[in-house]
């Protein structure tokens, strides 16, 4: 073992009801620690970075634990095992896990999963991760695509909007992503086959959807929230299907106290006069159909039917910086840090 100090960076304040800042972490070095018996030191290799980590370090994430001021930042990584002291992993085996924001984590084994030789660390991320599971449950699950729906896409260029839009054109649907500026949408058209794509920054989102949908929006599946979920459901078809997968739009706002909270959509009584549903979920509700659905993305992706989008930087210490990118639009994919060599 050659190295001797993790780095590592800590939480210093909770970006609530305001952008996530540079400022909100501190970078700190620790002697590496020796793991012990069942644990496993690694040697991270990148990262992944998703809004929801925004919401565990306000400890506002229902779904997971607390994150105190002062303790590593939550996140999940790809990483080299180095030392290993669990008969299931040897120096040298790739995993996937929450390794934190450090470059040399020990880890409980049975929190770590090796990962086979065909999986890139940047699919094992996104397509081949939560992100695309949460596509795949999101929109075959939740969104029952049928050949011929008109589907919509908000956060169309991002992580999980760009294997939605994918998965819907697989499904036979008519594929229309909503995102922002024209590059985005130029690239989800030309190079990931969507059928138009609206830059909400500098388009009429109404009208163009009145043009686009004239016969009506059969799923809208949405990521932002806001205005936008308001604009698409004044389109929505009879017994449309509106999938609630996030609303980042709003994750900069103070929801703690009721008075903070955006009224919902204003035109919401179009869900009943359209017959249409409107149901929210989480990707680890459809846990017991992990493997399929991981088996299923990943030979799509070997048969060249699905593209894995990816922004990768580089460098540990642009951590704070590239998770800042998902919140300035600036990831055109999933967005990835690579760390060390
Ligand atoms: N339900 C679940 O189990 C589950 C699991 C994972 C993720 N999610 C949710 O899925 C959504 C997408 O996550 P992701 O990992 O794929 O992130 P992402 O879309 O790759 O990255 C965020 C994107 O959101 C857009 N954005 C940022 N601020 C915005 C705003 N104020 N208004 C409109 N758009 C804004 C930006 O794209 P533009 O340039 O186009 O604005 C940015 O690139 C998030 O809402 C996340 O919380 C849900």
């Amino acid at each position: 073992m050659s190295a001797e100090i993790n780095r590592r960076w800590l939480i210093a304040a909770r970006p609530i009801g305001r952008a996530v800042a540079e400022s909100d972490f501190t970078l700190d070095s620790q002697p590496v620690v020796a793991p012990a018996e069942g644990e496993v030191l690694l040697r991270t290799r990148m990262f992944g970075f998703d809004p929801s980590q925004k919401a565990w370090m306000s400890n506002m994430a229902p779904y997971t634990q607390p994150v105190e001021i002062g303790g590593v930042m939550l996140g999940r990584g790809i990483a080299e095992v180095i030392e290993s002291r669990s008969p299931a992993f040897a120096p040298g085996d790739r995993v996937r896990g929450y390794l934190g924001w450090q470059e040399y984590p020990v880890v409980q084994a049975g929190k770590l999963e090796k990962l086979p030789d065909e999986v890139p660390d940047g699919l094992a991320l996104g397509l081949w991760g939560s992100t695309g599971r949460t596509a795949y449950f999101g929109l075959l699950h939740v969104g029952c695509p049928k050949p011929g729906d008109v589907l919509v896409v908000s956060g169309a260029a991002g992580a999980v909007g760009s294997v939605v839009g994918q998965l819907g054109k697989l499904s036979g649907c008519r594929v229309i992503g909503i995102a922002g500026g024209p590059e985005k949408c130029r690239r989800l058209v030309e190079e990931l086959g969507f059928d138009a794509a609206i830059d909400y920054k500098a388009e009429d989102v109404g009208a163009r959807l009145r043009a686009l949908c004239s016969s009506g929006i059969d799923i809208y599946f949405d990521n932002v929230g806001g205005p936008l979920l308001e604009t698409a459901l004044n389109q929505i078809t009879f017994g449309a299907r509106i999938v609630i997968c996030g609303g980042i739009s709003t994750y900069s706002m103070d929801l703690r106290s009721p008075e903070n909270i955006p009224p919902g959509p204003r035109n919401y009584l179009i869900i009943t006069t359209k017959g249409a549903s409107i149901l929210g979920f989480l990707v680890h509700q459809f846990a017991e159909h992990n493997a399929t659905a991981s088996a299923r993305l990943l030979r799509w992706w070997q048969e060249g039917k699905l593209k894995q989008l990816e922004d990768v930087q580089q460098g540990f210490e642009n951590a704070p910086r590239t998770f800042m990118r998902l919140f300035e639009g600036r990831n055109f994919g999933k967005q990835l840090l690579r760390v060390g060599e």
